[in-house]
């Protein structure tokens, strides 16, 4: 590993949780260079939603690279765009009653939030932007103004500014006393409060970075409407929560919101090859051509396997109902080991197959990730504190498979509480 510690930047940082070399992948497993497996409850942070190296996935693009398929081109037409596009729409869109634009902005998410603030803006001709605490939405300047990590606020070395925070969910007061929104309310409905009128709040269904915070479906229906009382615009950030990870392909689907601008990045190429869309209220798309631009938009093979994992996992309910039922037995196990460490308060909340365990600091939970690598499986931590064990096991991890994750995360929690 010395090349690494030598020659690699110090902002490098999972290879710090898992130091090891990592040689091949196959579904749920990562193997290292010496062929010790490890069961990846990470997968890609969200972007590996279909296992590692999908056999579905892989032969669409092995066919497309035998087939001298175009591998770059700008926001040319392409046939790979052209069967994307279509399977959007078939698949996705219109068995949903979604009609958006759809706009290529780059390559990861961060690129995708950067192109719905400007597009809010510009629509609306106001500025700031209503975020929520804990909020994650990539490291750029713009997407890191409404991000709540005061770690990574700092990394930006100006001043970010034209974002007012407010509490997400219960964030404000866990015991319902307070009525969820009268902090936004008053600040929106007082002329004297010092908030410019927004152009747009930007939300995560399921705070991934942050630690798992799960809002309400009751929640976001009452945000969607202060958003439309207030003429703002809603942006629903599902770069790390959408397709599929809590069920449905959109997080949003369950609380019936139909958001006016979409992120998605992460698992829509279906193969860990980098890809994000905008999802764009048609009437908005009032972009001049080219103003927002980039080299790599629609990368050609991302799209090949995004087409392949539309066709295999979206054209029937059989992934969502896996997904629901997968996720049910998680909250079951992690519930029945929280419970059984009476000494060590653990939370355990998530949604679908996004779940967190939340322990009282960082270095138990840090402590917790570091067994269980030990013990041959991969789970992040998460939370502004780093308080927070996070479980992404990929969508399409086998019940034996997903038994043997769990049961390897209970040994690492009682080895440490
Ligand atoms: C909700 C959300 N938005 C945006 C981003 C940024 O995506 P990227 O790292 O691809 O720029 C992330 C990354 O974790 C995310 O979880």
């Amino acid at each position: 590993m010395d090349i690494f510690e030598a020659r690699e930047s110090a902002v490098r940082s999972y290879c710090r949780t898992w130091p090891t070399v990592f040689g091949r992948a196959a579904g749920s497993r990562l193997y290292n260079e010496q062929g010790r497996g490890y069961l990846d409850f990470f997968a890609g942070a969200g972007a590996l939603n279909y296992g590692h190296n999908n056999p579905m996935l892989k032969s669409a693009l092995l066919r497309y690279l035998a087939d001298d398929g175009v591998i770059h081109s700008l926001d040319m037409y392409t046939a790979a765009k052209r069967e994307f596009l279509t399977l959007f729409d078939e698949l996705i869109l219109r068995p949903r009653q979604l009609d958006y634009r759809v706009q290529f902005p780059g390559p990861g998410g961060a690129n995708a939030v950067e192109a719905a603030l400007k597009l809010v803006r510009k629509a609306t001709g106001r500025t700031e932007i209503i975020t929520f605490t804990n909020s994650f939405h990539g490291m750029t300047l713009g997407a890191l103004a409404v991000t709540g990590s005061g770690f990574h606020r700092a990394g930006a070395g100006i001043p970010l500014s034209h974002a007012t925070p407010v509490p997400f969910g219960k964030s404000l007061d866990s015991d319902g006393q307070i009525p969820d929104f009268q902090w936004l309310e008053r600040l929106l409905g007082d002329d004297g409060s010092g908030l410019d009128s927004p152009a747009a709040a930007i939300v995560e269904t399921v705070q991934g970075e942050g630690g798992i915070n799960v809002a309400s479906a009751e929640w976001l229906r009452r945000l969607s409407g202060l958003c439309r009382e207030h003429g703002m615009l809603l942006i629903i950030d599902d770069v790390q929560m959408g397709c599929g990870r809590t069920g449905p392909f959109f997080s949003f689907e369950p609380s019936g919101i139909t958001p006016d601008i979409v992120c998605l990045s992460k698992s829509i190429s279906g193969y860990g090859l980098p890809l994000a869309l905008t999802l764009i209220r048609p009437d908005l798309d009032i972009w001049a051509p080219g103003e927002h631009n980039g080299t790599f938009r629609g990368v050609n093979p991302a799209l090949v396997t995004g087409s392949a994992a539309l066709r295999a996992y979206w054209s029937d309910d059989s992934l969502e109902r896996g997904t629901l039922a997968k996720g049910e037995r998680i909250m079951e196990a992690v519930t029945a080991t929280a419970d059984s460490v009476p000494g060590v308060p653990i939370q355990v909340r998530g949604r679908g197959m996004a779940c967190g365990l939340a322990f009282g600091d960082g270095d138990v939970a840090g402590k917790v990730s570091a067994a269980a690598f030990e013990g041959g499986l991969l789970a992040e931590t998460a939370g502004s504190r780093g308080q927070v064990v996070k479980l992404l096991p990929p969508l399409t991890v086998s019940d034996a498979e997903l038994e043997e994750g769990l049961s390897l995360l209970d040994e690492a929690i009682r080895a440490v509480c």
